[in-house]
């Protein structure tokens, strides 16, 4: 029997955001999927429908699935949920996929329990759906999507998540070609370790981006968008990247890397207006080698994932 449903917004997300490789992350407003959750009395979680996309409707092989399923067990919670995803984030973007099916299963219900648990909780939760989606539990899309705005994972194990300060103004622009890379193929070929040497150079950024975000100072967060580490060894995967990234600069952007583990693009500028400008850069350099993609221009999401009318 139906006793209670909702409709969310479920956000994109930007991991990464350059010098935060595994850590840090951001929540998109102008794109996200949808999700309808329904409180039943069945045990377990059943998925209902998936539109937008061809995924698994088998509660155990699908991350919204596994996500809702850590939070039954670990609540003992004898009841259960339907639920309906609607997908208009592609999986394989970089711009959280997996991630917004996960954390908005466990918000979603969450809600529809009278929030017996905090976004710390979620995010554990939503973490096991990611696991499932790439082999890795990494908090860096889930965190922002539960928590909005931007976020720092200090440390996965024990979960320790800081909120960071989202300057008004700050806006990204996101171009998706339409090629597909896996996570877990694009982590599979990342070096295990690194020099002192880039170490340096990436933590004196990473730190600087957080101080310059508080501090609400662009050029200072212009400055600090490099990395040393991943980009280098990512960016080859992407047709071409070093030619859209120098768009979005000439164009005016404070900053451009690859979105999450990619081949998503993202750049982030002062305002809108800007953000509009370096997007249409952008997406010049992709038409220009014929190759077909998505354009977003989105300010931060402070509010993460939200209820639909
Ligand atoms: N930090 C992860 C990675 C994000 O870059 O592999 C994946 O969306």
């Amino acid at each position: 029997m139906i006793k209670e449903q909702i409709r969310l917004f479920c956000p994109a997300t930007i991991a990464n955001i350059s010098c935060g490789f595994d850590v840090l992350g951001l929540a998109l407003d102008s794109i996200g999927d949808e999700m309808v959750l329904r409180k039943v009395s069945s045990p377990g979680i059943k998925i209902t429908g998936i539109t937008g996309q061809d995924l698994p409707l088998e509660t155990d092989k699908n991350v919204a699935g596994v996500a809702g399923m850590a939070m039954i067990k670990a609540l003992e919670y004898k009841e259960g949920f339907e639920i309906e995803i609607h997908k208009k984030i592609k999986p394989g973007s970089g711009i959280g996929s997996s991630a917004a099916s996960a954390a908005g299963v466990v918000w979603g219900m969450n809600q529809l329990m009278g929030s017996p648990c905090s976004d710390h909780q979620l995010v554990q939760f939503a973490m096991e759906g990611e696991k499932l989606a790439s082999g890795s539990a990494h908090a860096d899309n889930v965190a922002p999507a539960i928590y909005g705005g931007i976020t720092l994972v200090r440390s996965s194990s024990p979960l320790d998540i800081i909120r960071i300060n989202s300057p008004e103004l700050l806006y990204a622009s996101v171009i998706h070609p339409h090629i597909e890379i896996k996570t877990s193929d694009s982590r599979k070929i990342l070096k295990t370790s690194i020099s002192l040497a880039d170490g340096i150079k990436q933590w004196g950024n990473l730190g600087a981006l957080i101080a310059g975000l508080f501090k609400e100072d662009y050029a200072l967060i212009s400055r600090s968008l490099e990395d040393h580490i991943i980009e280098p060894v990512r960016s080859i995967l992407i047709p071409g990247f070093d030619d859209i990234k120098k768009a979005a600069l000439a164009a005016g952007a404070l900053g451009c890397g690859i979105s999450g583990s990619g081949p998503s693009i993202f750049a982030l500028s002062k305002g809108g207006d800007k953000a509009t400008e370096v997007a249409k850069a952008m997406s010049l350099e992709l038409s220009k080698i014929k190759l077909n993609h998505d354009t977003y221009v989105s300010v931060i999401n402070t509010k993460g994932i939200y209820i639909l009318p």
